[in-house]
Formats: structure tokens, sequence, C-alpha cells
């Protein structure tokens, strides 16, 4: 038989070409093909087919992970027989946070078991006895993909982890494992697995940034969910959102925090970011959305004189492009001058604002850290900022009010027209001029630093 045809295929984006690029053609990513076997041609006898009506589907019980956060990412708990990738940097949390699931699903009654290929089960067990609670799980230290899918087949637990995807090896394979075609085979045979022996499975995946070892990237097509679990080292929040979900919404959010006994859900973020100190300069806070949840985030932001003849924007959290955007209509519509300074921003906790809404509390932030004036305190903002300088009604206020009365803010600062049924006092404002004219001017109590 003659021997297949090479193939190489991009860790970035999966491009597939028959000779090598140093530039990948499909996503202009250097150095990212890489040598795949490709898979064995065979020919196959046509089907029959089925009208949809004649589908039967019943909603299948989603399985509570025991872990609230995670099952609100989830869209409301594990979907039996699904396959979800979760991805992450290294020591961000993955295999904890999956350990915590695992044991709550194997106390709740059902088979849990945890594939790990990472680390032995001494230290699986070290971990464990740190967390607590996670005796019913069983575990299986293997790395050969024949027996892992043989050994899901034969167990058929509810839910299983493979920690992680990338030590997984097809022997049939010749590349080494973590390659592009290993991962991918890995997840194509669990996914054979887990949706013809209804293994719910947890995929775990490193993130890498220069692309040497297989990214989880090129599995996002193949799994049901993709899940991705953020935060730094130096932060002890964690923060877990769903970038691709076939059976919820991607717009959810979940807030961890890392503790000597493992990660410990934050069910209400707003009370632990949502705080600037009394008479602080240069600080604001937002409500913003995250998906379905408002949550009330600080925003910092430093003002500083500079020489450079291009200004430093810099965001952490936020998104330079908004950023740039917010400080030019500062200049241009509301009379601050940021000409000749740097601008800083930053979100606390390490969290990320994406939406629109939270434009207006960045441009009181940085408003208020150049003039020097604490914004009014107890006063929280939301709104879009357009480029004429007038302000636009943000998505979905009324959730976002509600949200600020149960945390007993004590004023709103919203563009006129933000449609109100709560009793929480709203200062309206038309432009962002007339926005921090209200908030920087009428400031009431004292600055304590003063
Ligand atoms: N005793 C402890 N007290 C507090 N935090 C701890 C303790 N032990 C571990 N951690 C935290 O757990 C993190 C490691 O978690 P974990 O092993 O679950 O990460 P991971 O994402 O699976 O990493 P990897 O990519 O290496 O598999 C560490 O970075 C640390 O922050
Ligand atoms: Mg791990």
């Amino acid at each position: 038989m003659a021997k297949p045809a090479v193939q190489y295929a991009c860790t970035e984006c999966g491009y597939a070409a028959g000779r090598w690029f140093g530039k990948c053609p499909g996503c202009n990513a250097f150095g990212s093909l890489v040598e795949e076997a490709p898979a064995a041609p065979g020919g196959v006898g046509a089907r029959p087919l089925l009208k949809l009506v004649e589908v039967t589907a019943e909603e299948a019980e989603r399985i509570p992970t025991g872990v609230p956060e995670l099952d609100r990412v989830l869209g409301g708990g594990l979907v039996p027989a699904s396959l979800v990738l979760v991805g992450g940097e290294p020591g961000v949390g993955k295999s904890t946070l999956l350990l915590t699931a695992l044991g709550a699903i194997a106390a709740g009654g059902r088979r849990a078991l945890l594939v790990t290929g990472e680390e032995s089960p001494a230290q699986v067990k070290l971990r464990a006895a740190r967390l607590g609670g996670t005796e019913g799980v069983e575990i299986l230290a293997e790395t050969e993909l024949d027996a892992v899918c043989a050994t899901l087949e034969q167990e058929r637990p509810d839910v299983c982890v493979i920690d992680s995807v990338q030590t997984l090896y097809a022997q049939d394979l010749g590349s080494a494992p973590g390659s592009v075609a290993q991962v991918r085979e890995a997840a194509g045979r669990l996914l054979r697995v887990a949706k013809e022996f209804g293994v719910a499975t947890i995929l775990v995946g490193h993130v890498t940034k220069d692309g040497a070892v297989a990214g989880p990237r090129v599995l996002e097509h193949l799994v049901d969910c993709v899940l991705q679990f953020e935060g730094d080292r130096y932060h002890a929040h964690r923060v877990l959102r769903a970038q691709k979900n076939r059976f919820g919404s991607t717009n959810e959010l979940g807030v961890f925090e890392m503790t000597g006994a493992g990660l410990v859900g934050v069910p209400d973020p707003s009370e632990l970011f949502g705080k600037t100190l009394p008479g602080e300069v240069g600080a604001a806070v937002a409500c913003a959305l995250e998906g379905t949840r408002p949550i009330l985030l600080e925003v910092q932001a430093l003002v500083a004189p500079t020489d450079l003849a291009m200004p430093r924007r810099v965001g952490t959290g936020v998104d330079p492009k908004r950023l740039a955007m917010i400080v030019a209509v500062l200049t241009r519509h509301a009379g601050i001058a940021l000409r000749s300074a740097d601008v800083f921003v930053n979100v606390a906790g390490g969290l990320r604002i994406e939406e629109p809404g939270a434009d207006l509390a960045i441009a009181l932030a940085i408003a208020s850290a150049a003039r020097g004036t604490a914004v009014r305190e107890g006063l929280v903002a939301f709104g879009e900022i357009g480029l004429t300088g007038r302000l636009r009604v943000a998505a979905q206020s009324e959730r976002r009010l509600e949200e600020c009365a149960k945390l007993g803010v004590a004023a709103v600062v919203a563009p006129a027209g933000t449609p109100s049924r709560s009793k929480i006092a709203l200062v309206e404002a038309e432009t962002l001029r007339a926005a921090v004219g209200s908030v920087l001017a009428a400031r009431v109590g004292k600055n304590p630093r003063k």
C-alpha cells in the first residue's frame, strides 16, 4: 500500500495543507504548521434518513456539578453525553475546580471518574485531601488513548474529566503527545465515546502562547462547550467564562476565589468589586452586564503628565480601542485636557469589561483623575458614550438598576431617558459633559486624605 501523503495543519486555526508553510495561509500565524498523519480513506454505504419529527428527544436532565458558579456558566449544569473543553493558563486552578466538581458529583450518587495523565494518583490524593469531600471520585492514571476509551466504554461513568487532553496519545499516530494530530484524534475519539456511551466528558486543555504544544483552539469546533478559566497568579480571584456553548448562553460568568481549601465561589461579586474608598480621586463604580448578570465593578484611572509625543493609553481589563475612544470624547466634548497626559485604567479584581454600558464609569474615573476631584460618594454609573459626546441608554437598564438597589447604592448616573421604576435616585445626563459636571462638581462628603 502506498504510504499516505503527509499533511500539515495549523495549530492556531486548523488550516490543513499538503506542504509546509512558514506562514499559515489560513490565519497568517508564523511557524504554526505542524506535520500530522492523514485519516485513512474508507468507503461506506448510504444511510437511511429520518424526518426531524420522527426523532425522539427527551430533554435530558442536566447533571448539577455541585459548584453553582460552574453550573451557571454551563447553562444550568452539565448536559449528559456532552463534551466540554476547559482551557486556562498553567496553574490557574483547572484541576482544582474540576476535582471539586467531581467530588460533588460523586457525593450526589453519580459515578465520577478522573483520568489523570499529568499528575500521579498520589499527587491528586494530596490535592483531594486539601479540598475534602472527594472520597467517591474514581481515578485512572493513563495516557494511552485506546486504554482510556476502552475503560470509559466498559465503566460508563456519568462524568469523566481528562486532565489533560494534551497528555493523551494514540499509538497508531506517529506524532508526539500534545501535537495537533494527537490532540484532535483524542478529542474525536472521546467525542464518539461520550455520545455513544453517555459519558459527559470534560477535557482540560492548556493554553500556550507560543503554540509549540497544540493549543485547545483546534478543538473548539469539535466540542459542545468551551470554557475559559482566567485569572492571574497575583490575584486570588478567578473568572470562568463560556466562549462557546451549544446548550446555553455564552455570556455567563463565574467568579471564584482561590483559597487554601480550594476554589470558593463568589456568588455576589458586586459586593466585593463594586466599592470605592470614599473620597478617592480617580475611581468610579460601573454597573456592567456580564451575560444576564449585572455586576458592580470599581474602575480606577490615573492621569499623569507626560512628555511623550504619543501619550500612553493603557487599560487593564478594558478594550484598548474603547479606551482610546473614551479619552478622545472626553478631550473633545467634555473639556478634559488629556493631550499631554498618560492615561491608565484598571478594573478591580483582575476582571474584564467588554460591554459599552461601562463607558460612562470609565470616563468618570478618568475625568476624576484628571480634575483631581473624587466622584460623589456611593454613586454608580452606566451608559454608553457616543462619538458626539451624547450619552446613549445602556441595554437592560432595569436589571442594572435592580442590582444597584439590591446593594444599597445611593444614586445612579445614567443617560437621560433611562427607564426606571425603582426608587433609586437617578442623576440623568444628556451628554458626557453634563454627567462629568454633575458628578464631579456636586461632591458631598470630605476627602479623608486631605
Ligand atoms: N495550599 C494552597 N493554598 C492556596 N492555594 C493553593 C494551594 N495549593 C495550590 N494552590 C493554588 O492552586 C493553583 C494550582 O491549581 P491547579 O493545579 O488546579 O491548576 P491547574 O490549572 O490545573 O494547573 P496545571 O496547568 O499545572 O495543571 C496554584 O497556582 C495555587 O494558586
Ligand atoms: Mg492541572
